[in-house]
């Protein structure tokens, strides 16, 4: 049976799923609850000094998608509401109870000699890693954990570097999707001795607007989380797995076992989760590391780490997306809707009475015909 500890940054972990920084580290009881469930690793709650804490926001959830199909949340988060010498005198030694690693996330704003304090602070409490947050999308400017950090690759740098030099346990830097470029991003972390790289945090969004009220489901821009995220996810730590030879703790809209293999595939070793054990509760881990299991058993693979980065060879910046001849063909399983007739913009198909015709010459292969149809009846031939 495949073995599931994995070793991140010099810390060995009992398996790859950690908690990710979120209400799931509101306090080291929080954290435990977690590792009792079967999580193989636990983030605090963003630990902060000039801090905007999150028990102040009222509400700040909102549900994104319809009844029937969750797509993802708006978050409006702050801080953690303990001090950071709450978690340093306590909560850090309350987590660390279950022997699963624990991560201190921190962020100390503009300041840099701020960051050598709390990094300092939370390795004397007993942290195992520090995660740097330098990407929460909703906090003013000025406050400890604004994204501006993160998206300047010079201010990357100087707090990765400051908090380098001042602690021994190791660091991972936690990069945002808004950038123009992650692989910078990413590059000066690792330039200035990151041990590892995770992403992503949220995105800033609207939820939405109640039509009859007017109203904003929340009254202010926030952090947009949930399996909506997740593509955006795959391409930044693909792109940052190409870039970087530090390992990276992937995030972002992580709900099902296929999900974490993906993120491992296109290069993450640790794979975190938050809104999905908020929504579906702490047990998802267990039943995660089942599936997870089962799949490295099928597959001969004796532990995670063998299917780490084993899609980067197939996948490339769209300079090098080389076209190939592809033509529509349709197959047995067809019924006759006719949805793919009308999905064509170039007037490639054609319904008959028994049968759907695709005219060749006119089909450009572009593939969304073989997207639509109901049935899987469309193939691209030459793939
Ligand atoms: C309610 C909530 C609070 C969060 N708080 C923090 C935080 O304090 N620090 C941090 O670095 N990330 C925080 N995050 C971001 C998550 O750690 C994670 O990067 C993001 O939600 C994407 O993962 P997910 O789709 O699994 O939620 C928070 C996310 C949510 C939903
Ligand atoms: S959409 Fe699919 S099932 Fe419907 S007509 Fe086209 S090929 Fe047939
Ligand atoms: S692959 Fe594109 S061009 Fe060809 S039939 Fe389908 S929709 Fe039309």
């Amino acid at each position: 049976l495949a073995d599931l500890e994995t070793e991140f940054a010099g810390i060995r972990f009992p398996n790859p799923l950690i908690v990710a920084s979120g209400p799931l580290g509101t306090s080291g009881e929080t954290l435990k609850r977690c590792a009792r469930a079967g999580a193989g690793g636990l983030i605090t709650k963003t630990i902060a000094i000039q801090r905007r804490i999150e028990t102040e926001l009222k509400p700040r959830y909102a549900r994104i998608g319809d009844k029937r199909c969750f797509i993802g949340m708006q978050n409006i988060g702050g801080s953690s509401h303990f001090k950071p010498e709450i978690w340093a005198q306590k909560e850090i030694k309350i987590a660390k109870e279950c022997q699963v690693p624990v991560i201190a996330n921190i962020a100390a704003g503009g300041d840099i000699n701020n960051w050598a304090i709390l990094a300092t602070m939370m390795e004397n409490a007993g942290a195992d890693m520090l995660e740097l947050n330098l990407s929460c999308p909703h906090q003013p400017p000025k406050s400890s954990f604004a994204v501006p950090i993160g998206q300047n690759p010079m201010l990357t740098s100087q707090v990765t570097k400051i908090v380098k030099e001042n602690v021994s346990i190791p660091i991972m830097v936690k990069l945002t999707p808004t950038v123009n470029n992650i692989r910078d991003i990413a590059k000066a972390a690792a330039g200035a001795g990151a041990d590892a790289i995770s992403a992503i945090n949220t995105i800033s969004c609207l939820a939405g607007i109640d039509i009859a009220t007017e109203k904003p489901l929340i009254p202010a821009f926030g952090g947009y989380s949930g399996p909506a995220i997740k593509p955006i996810a795959l391409r930044c730590i693909a792109e940052i797995a190409q870039s970087v030879q530090v390992p990276i703790s992937g995030i972002g809209g992580i709900t099902t076992w296929q999900d974490v293999i993906e993120m491992m595939m296109v290069g993450a070793t640790t794979v975190q989760i938050c809104t999905a054990a908020m929504w579906k509760g702490v047990g998802i881990f267990k039943n995660l590391l089942t599936e997870i299991g089962v799949f490295l058993d099928k597959k001969g693979y004796k532990r995670p780490v063998n299917v780490v980065g084993k899609s980067l060879k197939h996948i490339f910046p769209f300079e090098k997306y080389s076209p190939q001849y592809r033509v529509a063909k349709v197959t047995s399983s067809c019924t006759n809707c006719g949805i793919c007739v009308e999905t064509c913009f170039y007037d490639a198909i054609q319904r008959n009475k028994e049968t759907i015709d695709i005219i060749s010459e006119r089909c450009f292969g572009c593939g969304l015909c073989a997207q639509r149809c109901p049935m899987h009846a469309i193939e691209l031939e030459g793939m």
